[in-house]
C-alpha cells in the first residue's frame, strides 16, 4: 500500500519568464529513496524549495507530513532535515560544535544532544576528527558532517540536493552508504541528482524533470523496461577475429556502434528483433562466438532514450 509523505498537485513555480516547475503532480511515499533527475535548470532545487515551504508556488499545491509547507513551514521543517548544494558549515568551529549548535537550535532537549552528536559523529565516520577545526576537513569530511547536521533533529523526511556533486568517486561513495543508513533507519529521503549511476544505486524510484516538467517517473528497472527499446550486446569472440566481426557489423542494420572492448565487440542501439540477424552476419563471416550477453538497460538508457534531441547530455 502507498503511504505518501510528499504530495504535489500542480505544483508550478514561475520566476519572471521562465516556468522553473511546471505543474508537478507526484506522490513520494513513506521510507522511500526516492531520485529527482534532471540536468542543470531542469527544477530540481526550485522543488525542493517549494516542498520544504522556502518558496511560494505560483500555483498548485503540496502537502508534504500532511502539512501544507507554505502555512505550516516552520512545522514542517523540524520534521525535515534538508542538504542544500553548497552547505555552509562553520568553518571556524570543530565538527562537534557545528553539531551541537544546530542541535540547539532544533531544540533537541540539553540533556540529549551531546550522546547524539557523538553517535552522529560516529555513524558519520568523524569520531576521530570530531573536535578538529572543519576549515581542515577533506571536501568528502565536509560533506559527511553537514549530512549528519540533516539528521540531528531526527527528521522523518530528508531532503537532498546534489549531495555528490562535488565529491570524487570514494567520497561519494562514502556518502552513498550514509544515505542508505538513513533509509534503513526508517527515513524518506528525496534527493535531487543529475548523476544517474548514485540514482540507479540508491533510489527505489526515480522522476525524470526536463525544464521544469516531469516526463517520467517510476523504479528505475520498469522505466529501462518501459523506455529503452535498443539493447546494447556484447559479443565474446576469439580475439583473431575482432577485425572481421566489426567488418561484418559494418553497416548492419538497426545498430548504432559496434566497438571492440578488450577482445569483447559491444554493439550499441540494436533492436532486440535484429540480434538473430547480428549472430547471423557474424557467423557467416567465420566468426567464432562464444557468448552473447544483452545488457540490462541502464538509468542512463532511459535518460537518452528520454533526450534523444542529443544536444541535451545526462
Ligand atoms: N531565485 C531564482 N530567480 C530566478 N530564476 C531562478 C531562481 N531559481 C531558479 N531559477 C531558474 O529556474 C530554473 C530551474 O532552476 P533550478 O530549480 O535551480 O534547477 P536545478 O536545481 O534542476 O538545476 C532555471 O532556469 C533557473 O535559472
Ligand atoms: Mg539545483
Amino acid at each position: 500500500m502507498s503511504d505518501p509523505i510528499i504530495v504535489a498537485n500542480g505544483l508550478s513555480r514561475r520566476f519572471g519568464d521562465t516556468l522553473a516547475v511546471a505543474e508537478l503532480t507526484l506522490e513520494v511515499n513513506r521510507g522511500e529513496v526516492f531520485g529527482f533527475l534532471g540536468h542543470n535548470g531542469a527544477g530540481k532545487t526550485t522543488t525542493v524549495r517549494l516542498l520544504n515551504g522556502v518558496l511560494t508556488p505560483s500555483a498548485g499545491q503540496a502537502r508534504v507530513l500532511g502539512l501544507d509547507p507554505m502555512a505550516d513551514g516552520p512545522a514542517l521543517r523540524r520534521q525535515t532535515g534538508v542538504l542544500t548544494e553548497s552547505p555552509s558549515l562553520d568553518e571556524r568551529l570543530s565538527a562537534r560544535l557545528n553539531l551541537s549548535l544546530y542541535a540547539d537550535l532544533y531544540g533537541v532537549p540539553k540533556a540529549e544532544v551531546k550522546a547524539r552528536v557523538d553517535e552522529l559523529l560516529a555513524t558519520f565516520e568523524l569520531a576521530e576528527r570530531a573536535d578538529d577545526r572543519v576549515g581542515e576537513f577533506s571536501k568528502g569530511m565536509k560533506q559527511r558532517l553537514a549530512l549528519a547536521r540533516t539528521v540531528v533533529h531526527q527528521p522523518a523526511l530528508l531532503f537532498l540536493d546534489e549531495p555528490t556533486a562535488a565529491l570524487d568517486p570514494v567520497a561519494a561513495r562514502q556518502v552513498h552508504e550514509m544515505i542508505l543508513h538513513s533509509a534503513r533507519a526508517g527515513r524518506t529521503v528525496f534527493m535531487n541528482t543529475h548523476n544517474l549511476v548514485e540514482a540507479q544505486r540508491l533510489c527505489d524510484r526515480v522522476a525524470v524533470m526536463e525544464h521544469g516538467r516531469l516526463v517520467a517517473v517510476g523504479a528505475p528497472h520498469d522505466l529501462a523496461r518501459r523506455l529503452v527499446r535498443n539493447l546494447t550486446v556484447e559479443f565474446e569472440l576469439t580475439p583473431d577475429d575482432t577485425a572481421a566481426a566489426l567488418q561484418a557489423l559494418h553497416g548492419a542494420p538497426g545498430i548504432v556502434s559496434a566497438n571492440q572492448r578488450n577482445g569483447v565487440i559491444v554493439v550499441s542501439g540494436a533492436e532486440r528483433e535484429a540480434v538473430p540477424e547480428l549472430i547471423s552476419r557474424l557467423v557467416q563471416a567465420g566468426v567464432r562466438i562464444y557468448q552473447v550477453t544483452p545488457q540490462e538497460p541502464t538509468l542512463e538508457d532511459v535518460y537518452f532514450a528520454l533526450h534523444s534531441d542529443a544536444e541535451v547530455k545526462p
